[in-house]
C-alpha cells in the first residue's frame, strides 16, 4: 500500500513516453525591458531632461528534450511588439512638436528617435532581439490623465513560415514623474531656466532647452559643451544639501519605480547607490554615470558565483546557456518576484507555474538534467531514502564540518512545496538546495562546499509554513 504513491508518480513521469509520437518543436519566448523604469518629460515646450524612449529585449529558445539541448536562436525568427491599449502617443505629450528643436530630428507622428513606433518589428542581434527607442507614454488610450507606469507589452515570435511560435508579456515601464515642479521644489520650469542665466552662454528665453546639450549625459549620448559639468554630477551635487529623497526626481512618489524582490525585503536606493553626494562624488572620481553602476557581486551583496559579466552591466550580462540575466531574473529594479505581482511576474508564472526566478529546468530543457544548471545549482539532487515518514526534521548532516561536500538527511511528514536553503551567520541567503513539491518521505540532498566560504551556516528546511534548522560548518 505504501508504495502505491510511487507507482502513481512513476506512471505520471512515464506518461509522455507511453503516449507515443514526439511533440512538435516548442519555443520559449523571454522578453523584458532593459532598465526596470524609464522616465521622460511630458511637456517639452520649456525644457527636456529625457525623451520618450523605451527599450525591449527578447530571446527565443528552441526547447530541448532528453536527447537535444535547448538553444537560443535568431535565424529564421521574426519578433514583433505592441502595447495593447496604448496605440498612440501624440495626444499624450507634445514631444513631436519640439523633437526638431531639441534633437534635430524630423520625426513622423508616433515615430521615436531611432525610428521605432509603438508597435513594430524587433531587430535581430547576436543571440537576441531588441527594439530601442519606443516612444511610449504612461497614459493608456482610455485614460489620458492618470499614469499607468507598468503597462504590459505583447511580444510575438514567428517562425520562417510566418507561424506564431509564442508570445510574452513584459512590463514596459515608463513614467512622467520628473518632479522639478510638482514636488513643490521649483515654482515653474521657467524659474529653473531663469536661475541658470549666463552660464556657458545659456539664454533662458531660447526654448526649448535640452539640459544634456551642454551637460554630458551617456543616457542621451551627449558629450557636453565647455565648462558645463556632467549632468548627473551637476544635478546630484547641487541638490545634495536640499534633499536625500530620490523619489523627488526619480519616479516617483506615485510610481515607486523600485519594486523588486530586494526592495520588498527593505533595500532602498541608497543601499546600492549611496547618497546623493556619493552619486555625484564618485563621478568626480572617475565613475561614468549610467555605465558604472552597482552590481550583484559587489561587496556585502551576493557571492562571486552570482556576479555580472566582467566589465558589463547587469542588463548586458548573460548567464546559463547564453540566456540574459534579465531573462530569468527580470530587469534591474524589477528583479522578480516584484511588488507588481501580476505584471512583472506574468512571464515566469506563464512558463513555470509560479512567480520568481525562472528556475524550472524543464521549461527550457523539457526535462530535469542530472547536472548543474544556472550558477552551478544542482537540481533535484535528492534521493528518497525511505518512502515513508511521519516526522518533520533535519535528521543529520554528514560530514559536518564539511570540506568538499556533505549529505543532508531530512524528512517531511506532510506533502508540500519544500524549501531547503543555506543561510550565513548574518542571515543572508547563500544557496538554494531545493524548492519543489515533495511527498512525505525521508530524503537526502547534497551540499556542495564549492559554493560556500569557510564559516558557520544554517540549513533551513521549510514546508507548509513550518521551519527546521541545523548548523553547518564549512572548513576547507
Ligand atoms: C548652454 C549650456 C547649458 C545648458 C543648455 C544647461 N546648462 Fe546647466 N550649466 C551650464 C554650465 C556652463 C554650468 C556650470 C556653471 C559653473 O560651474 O559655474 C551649469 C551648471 C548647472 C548646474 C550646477 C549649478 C550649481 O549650483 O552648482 C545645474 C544643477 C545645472 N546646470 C542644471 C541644468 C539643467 C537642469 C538644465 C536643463 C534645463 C541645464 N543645466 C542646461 C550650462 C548649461
Ligand atoms: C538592489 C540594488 C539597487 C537598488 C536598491 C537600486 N538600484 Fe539603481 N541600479 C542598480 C543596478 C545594479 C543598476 C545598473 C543596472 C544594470 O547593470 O543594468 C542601477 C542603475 C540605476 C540607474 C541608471 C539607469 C539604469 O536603470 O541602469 C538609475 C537612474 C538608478 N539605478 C536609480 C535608482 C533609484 C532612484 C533607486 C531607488 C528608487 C535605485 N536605483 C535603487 C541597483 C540598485
Ligand atoms: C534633484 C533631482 C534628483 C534627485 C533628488 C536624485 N536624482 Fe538621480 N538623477 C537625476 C537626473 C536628472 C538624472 C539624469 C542624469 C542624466 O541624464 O545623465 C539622474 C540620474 C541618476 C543615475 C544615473 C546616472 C549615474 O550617475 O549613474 C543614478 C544612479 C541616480 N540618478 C541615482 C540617484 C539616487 C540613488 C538618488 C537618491 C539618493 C537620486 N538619484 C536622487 C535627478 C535626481
Ligand atoms: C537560466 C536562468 C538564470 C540565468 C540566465 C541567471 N540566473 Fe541567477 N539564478 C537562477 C536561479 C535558478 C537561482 C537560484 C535562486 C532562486 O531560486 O532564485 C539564481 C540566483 C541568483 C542570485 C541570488 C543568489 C543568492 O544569493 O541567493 C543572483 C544574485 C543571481 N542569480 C544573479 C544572476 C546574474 C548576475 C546573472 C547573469 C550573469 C544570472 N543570475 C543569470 C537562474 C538564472
Ligand atoms: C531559460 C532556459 C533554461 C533554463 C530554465 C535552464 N536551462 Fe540549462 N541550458 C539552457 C540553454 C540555452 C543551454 C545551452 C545549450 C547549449 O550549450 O547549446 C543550457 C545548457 C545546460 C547544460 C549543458 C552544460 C552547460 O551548462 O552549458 C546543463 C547541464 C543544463 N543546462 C542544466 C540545467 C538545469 C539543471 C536546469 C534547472 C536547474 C537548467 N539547465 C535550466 C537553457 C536553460
Amino acid at each position: 500500500m505504501k508504495n502505491s504513491k510511487w507507482l502513481l508518480v512513476t506512471i505520471i513521469i512515464a506518461l509522455p513516453f507511453i503516449m507515443g509520437p514526439s511533440e512538435p518543436v516548442e519555443y520559449v519566448i523571454l522578453s523584458w525591458n532593459d532598465l526596470g523604469m524609464h522616465c521622460s518629460n511630458k511637456d517639452f515646450s520649456t525644457m527636456a531632461v529625457l525623451p520618450p524612449y523605451n527599450n525591449l529585449l527578447c530571446q527565443v529558445i528552441r526547447k530541448g528534450d532528453a536527447s537535444t539541448m535547448p538553444v537560443v536562436i535568431t535565424d529564421g525568427i521574426t519578433v514583433t511588439y505592441e502595447v495593447p491599449g496604448n496605440t498612440t502617443s501624440i495626444n499624450k505629450t507634445n514631444f513631436w512638436q519640439y523633437a526638431k528643436a531639441l534633437f534635430g530630428a524630423d520625426l513622423g507622428e508616433n515615430v521615436g528617435l531611432t525610428g521605432k513606433k509603438l508597435s513594430d518589428y524587433m531587430d535581430a542581434r547576436a543571440g537576441y532581439f531588441t527594439a530601442e527607442g519606443i516612444p511610449l507614454t504612461p497614459y493608456t488610450d482610455n485614460d489620458l490623465v492618470n499614469e499607468d507606469p507598468f503597462q504590459l507589452a505583447l511580444v510575438k515570435a514567428f517562425d520562417s513560415g510566418g507561424n506564431l511560435i509564442g508570445t510574452s508579456t513584459p512590463v514596459i515601464p515608463v513614467s512622467n514623474e520628473i518632479n522639478c515642479v510638482s514636488s513643490g521644489c521649483h515654482s515653474s520650469e521657467q524659474s529653473i531656466l531663469n536661475r541658470h542665466e549666463n552660464e556657458g552662454g545659456f539664454n533662458p528665453n531660447i526654448k526649448p532647452i535640452l539640459c544634456a546639450k551642454c551637460h554630458a549625459s551617456p543616457a542621451l549620448g551627449t558629450t557636453g559643451i565647455g565648462e558645463a559639468p556632467i549632468f548627473s554630477y551637476a544635478i546630484h551635487k547641487s541638490h545634495a544639501d536640499k534633499t536625500s529623497d530620490c523619489y523627488k526626481c526619480h519616479p516617483g512618489p506615485n510610481t515607486k519605480c523600485l519594486r523588486d524582490v530586494m526592495s520588498e525585503k527593505g533595500l532602498t536606493c541608497t543601499d546600492c547607490h549611496g547618497s546623493m553626494s556619493n552619486v555625484a562624488n564618485t563621478i568626480a572620481q572617475g565613475r561614468i554615470p549610467w555605465l558604472n553602476e552597482p552590481s550583484c557581486g559587489q561587496t556585502g551583496c551576493h557571492s562571486s558565483e552570482f556576479e555580472v559579466n566582467g566589465g558589463k552591466l547587469f542588463r548586458q550580462s548573460k548567464g546559463h546557456g547564453g540566456v540574459y540575466c534579465s531573462g530569468c531574473h527580470g530587469e534591474p529594479h524589477a528583479i522578480v518576484p516584484t511588488r507588481e505581482g501580476t505584471r512583472d511576474n506574468a512571464q515566469n508564472v506563464a512558463l513555470q507555474g509560479f512567480e520568481g526566478t525562472l528556475k524550472e529546468c524543464k521549461v527550457c530543457h523539457g526535462f530535469v538534467p542530472n547536472a548543474p544548471g544556472p550558477h552551478n545549482i544542482l537540481p533535484n539532487k535528492i534521493k528518497v531514502i525511505n518512502d515513508f515518514s511521519d516526522k518533520f526534521y533535519i535528521k543529520n548532516i554528514y560530514p559536518n564540518p564539511l570540506k568538499t561536500s556533505s549529505t543532508i538527511y531530512f524528512s517531511i511528514a506532510k506533502a508540500g512545496n519544500v524549501h531547503l536553503d543555506i543561510y550565513d551567520a548574518n542571515g543572508s541567503h547563500c544557496l538554494s538546495l531545493l524548492n519543489q513539491y515533495l511527498l512525505p518521505a525521508e530524503y537526502s540532498a547534497n551540499i556542495d562546499a564549492k559554493f560556500l566560504t569557510n564559516g558557520v551556516y544554517l540549513s533551513v528546511l521549510k514546508v507548509n509554513g513550518e521551519t527546521r534548522t541545523t548548523k553547518v560548518i564549512v572548513e576547507k
